[in-house]
């Protein structure tokens, strides 16, 4: 059978099952549901949307939606399939044709309520109308209508889609662990610990308020191992929840024990007694889902050894200053006595949340770096190193890019993690995906990019909302006593970067002696009157440049010898340079034509990394999940093995001329 130009259908209609394993999946609303997978050089995508119109799934890299890349298929009432391959030009319009066509359709097919598609697209299409899909946020974008267009050509109907958008990371995310029948029969249940504010009052008129709670460790007799925490959120309670950490405690035992007795109360007030809880055991932020420790380490809960005591933290946020907010939620830890290899810990690298932190207003790119230096981990981590596994960045509203940098012997390598589409109001944890290893002597360096366009003052570094911070967050195994490796700028670094050359000893509030035309003037106006426009770029060179203090916090204190030094960026003799991948396209069409050839059968050879074989590889994985109701009967979907029961129409196509089938 030859076909010219023009649309062919292949109809294969199995009365069956077609399961796939999906790596991720994210609920868009409730009635979109996107699964997918990353693989070597594709990713593949599936949508369940509650509709029978046509559905939209896009990316793009801030919330606008123009310059959105998006892919809006349908199936028609012949049954036929069709995808296509847009973008959005403009915001209030709907997104148009790209003239480069790079999705891929793997299967599409309706059933009584839902429309489904499944396709794949290169990581980097090379077409300019295409976003990459990379390691850093995306913004997903969602639409769908209760309509189909009128013709194949895709005119949209004018009025009535929904749409949405969120971020979310498609690459480094952490993999929703496999729930198959088997696991769950031999694996014991875990135990769970929900770790619950009691009906937290939020202040009247206060847009802030930090709420610490102290509890005591669940009683176990023997180690057990945290394998998952997940956020527990009081319904309605989202909008005021920034984030909670859960802290473990050391000090006087029978005075925690009198705070555990207690609901807890506003944290760090002056002359209320204030427990060493500094090592981060958890921690969750604004849009995270939980976690999931790798198989190989699980975060240690010893009634013999460690912490008995740990603190929850609490940052809400009021901004709409509603009054009586009451909330109780927390954190929910599971835990297994079935020990893993090893005990995982928290590192927190970044800048002491402090004034010395200075982002000038008005300014696009405010660069400002905290460090963790070579004595610190030269002092803590044994010589066959740790794994870091997984980060979460942090930074308040004005945080824009993050990266997370290691140095060795004057040698930058590759950043443990990077981010430049950094969101502050989606702070998940990012899996790395294979462990990083860094060894006593590195130098790890977290590098905060600000825009302050926003902002006619300036801001300083601390822990309210409108304050910032630059930190990031890692887990690693084997646990080390290093947890927390923090610097803020020396005081010469700092009066450098404002032009200030001598302060007036022991006066107060403090006062500039040098240079004479500032003699008499506060620190303080200093800060406020600053020229920021004309000063900005020697402030920022004053400020990389300049000395620094470290702060290098075990779980016993400041490691010994790091007190009170001063210290210098260290030397890179090797920066690292970003590798630049030609950008290589591949006509989409003869794969197609393999794809369809019957049952897998291709004749021809094919070169192992072309993308014939990859459909290829794509057709089979789709047939070779399909088996036969008797064989398999419908079962319910879990959250990774999504089982679909219906008339499959496998792969129906729009085939370009001259492609030719047998
Ligand atoms: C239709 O497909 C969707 C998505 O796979 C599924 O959730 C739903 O249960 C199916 N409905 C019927 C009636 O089979
Ligand atoms: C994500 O980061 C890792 C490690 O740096 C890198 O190997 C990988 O290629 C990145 N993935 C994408 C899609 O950019």
């Amino acid at each position: 059978m030859k076909t010219a130009v023009g649309t062919f259908l292949l109809l294969l209609v199995i009365n069956g099952v077609v399961s796939v394993e999906w790596k991720h999946s994210a609920v868009l609303d409730n009635n979109f549901l996107v699964l997918w997978t990353p693989d070597e050089k594709d990713v593949t995508f599936e949508i369940q949307v509650k509709t029978l119109g046509y559905v939209g799934l896009g990316f793009t890299k801030d919330d606008g939606r123009a310059g959105a890349d998006m892919v809006i298929g349908w199936v028609d009432n012949n049954g036929q399939v069709h995808l296509q391959d847009r973008h959005v030009k403009d915001a209030s319009r709907d997104p148009q044709m790209d003239s480069s066509q790079d999705y891929r359709l793997l299967l599409g097919y309706e059933n009584k309520t839902h429309t489904v598609l499944r396709f794949s697209r290169r990581y980097d299409t090379c077409d300019p109308r295409d976003l990459k899909i990379t390691n850093d946020t995306m913004q997903v974008v969602w639409q769908y209508h209760v309509e189909e267009p009128v013709s194949a050509a895709g005119i949209l109907p004018d009025h009535g889609a929904v749409r949405g958008s969120r971020p979310l990371y498609l690459v480094q995310r952490d993999a929703q662990p496999r729930r198959n029948s088997r696991n769950q029969e031999t694996d014991p249940p875990l135990k769970i610990w929900d770790i619950l504010n009691k009906q937290v009052r939020l202040p009247m008129g206060q847009d802030t308020l930090l709420w610490c709670r102290v509890l005591r460790m669940p009683s176990i007799n023997q180690k057990h191992h945290v394998v998952k925490y997940e956020p527990v959120i009081q319904p309605g309670s989202h909008e005021y929840l920034h984030h909670m950490t859960l802290y473990e405690c050391r000090g006087d035992q029978a005075e925690l024990e009198s705070a555990a007795e207690t609901t807890g109360g506003v944290c760090y007030v002056p002359d209320k007694p204030t427990f060493q809880c500094n090592t981060i055991a958890a921690t969750w932020s604004l849009g995270s889902e939980g976690f999931n420790y790798p198989p190989e380490a699980g975060y240690a809960l010893n009634p013999y050894a460690g912490p008995r005591y740990y603190m929850l933290e609490t940052h809400y946020t009021n901004p709409q200053l509603d009054a009586f907010i009451s909330d109780s939620s927390g954190l929910r830890l599971l835990y297994t006595d079935r020990l893993r290899g090893h005990d995982a810990g928290i590192l927190s690298v970044g800048i002491d949340p402090n004034w010395r932190h200075i982002i000038p207003p008005g300014q696009p790119e405010v660069v400002s770096e905290g460090h963790c230096i070579a004595d610190c981990t030269g002092q803590t981590i044994p010589n066959s190193g740790i794994n870091m596994f997984a980060v979460i960045m942090h930074t308040h509203q004005l945080g824009r890019k993050v990266r997370l940098r290691q140095i060795r012997a004057s040698e930058e390598l590759p950043p443990i993690a990077a981010d430049t589409n950094y969101d502050p109001n989606y702070q998940e944890y990012r899996r790395l995906q294979r462990p990083v290893k860094v060894y006593p002597g590195d130098h790890l360096v977290t590098e905060c990019t600000y825009s302050s366009e926003s902002r006619t003052a300036i801001t300083l570094g601390g822990l309210g909302t409108r304050e910032e911070t630059c930190l990031v967050s890692v887990l690693y195994y084997p646990r080390i006593e290093l947890s927390l490796c923090y610097s803020l700028p020396s005081l010469p670094t700092v009066l450098h970067s404002l032009g200030i050359q001598k302060l007036i000893q022991a006066s107060s509030p403090v006062m500039i002696q040098e240079p004479p035309n500032l003699k008499g003037m506060t620190l303080e106006e200093r800060l406020v009157s600053y020229d920021w426009e004309s000063n900005f770029q020697s402030f920022q060179e004053a400020t990389r440049s300049g000395t620094f203090k470290p702060l290098c916090g075990s779980s016993k204190g400041a490691l010994p010898g790091t007190e009170n030094l001063e210290v210098h960026y260290p030397r890179i003799l090797r920066p690292y340079e970003e590798a630049s991948v030609p950008c290589a396209k591949k006509p989409l069409r003869n794969k197609l034509s393999m794809l369809l050839s019957e049952d897998g059968d291709i004749g021809a050879p094919v070169d192992p990394d072309s993308d014939e074989s990859n459909a290829v590889e794509r057709g089979q994985l789709v047939r070779s999940k399909v088996s036969r109701s008797s064989d398999a009967g419908p079962t319910a979907g879990s959250s990774c093995g999504r089982t679909v029961s219906a008339a499959v129409i496998l792969a129906a196509v729009t085939v370009v001329a001259g492609a030719a089938f047998r």
